[in-house]
């Protein structure tokens, strides 16, 4: 069974593990720290025996900032990143609207966020490092 809690000092490694198994340009395992010890900051791993996927986010005024999502490859299309969304959502009470940034290439997760209500607000031109072009997407919350 599926169960998302917060995320926790222990659980650095095998976010780092999912992390790497997800994106060609993985943040470094440090990266994560100011997350998982920063209380204020959205940070939630679902486990599944083990953890499976995570979700950071970050609460910038009214908005709510989504910094990274993965799922681990073999638990992909099983609904677990909905879940995640959905609980960030649920402890994001006031916010106005969630937003993040992806790269152009990654249909994968533009086919999922545009399914999950967001729309592509802005191309935001060379925006990685490596001079791929970003798009801003962004969700209003206050329909909802
Ligand atoms: C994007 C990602 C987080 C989606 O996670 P997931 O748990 O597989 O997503 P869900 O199962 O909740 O998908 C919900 C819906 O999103 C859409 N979707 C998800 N993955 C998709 C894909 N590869 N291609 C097309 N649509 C996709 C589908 O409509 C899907 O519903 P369906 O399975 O009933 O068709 C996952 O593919 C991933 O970890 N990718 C690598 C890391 C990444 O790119 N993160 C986001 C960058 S910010």
């Amino acid at each position: 069974m599926l169960r998302i809690r917060r995320a926790g000092l222990r659980d650095l490694p095998e976010i780092y593990r999912v992390e790497k198994a997800s994106f060609s340009d993985p943040w470094p395992l440090l990266a994560f720290l100011p997350y998982i010890l920063e209380h204020d900051n959205m940070a939630f791993v679902a486990e599944e025996g083990r953890v499976v996927a995570f979700i950071l986010a970050v609460r910038e005024g009214g908005e709510v900032h989504i910094h990274d999502l993965a799922v681990a490859p073999e638990h992909r299309r099983k609904g677990i990143a909905t879940a995640l969304l959905a609980h960030v959502i649920r402890e994001a009470k006031g916010a106005r609207c969630l937003r993040l940034e992806v790269r152009a290439s990654n249909t994968a997760a533009r086919a999922f966020y545009q399914k999950q209500g967001f729309r592509e607000a802005a191309l935001l031109p060379s925006y990685y490092a490596d001079g791929e072009d970003g798009i801003l997407m962004i969700r209003d919350l206050a329909a909802d």
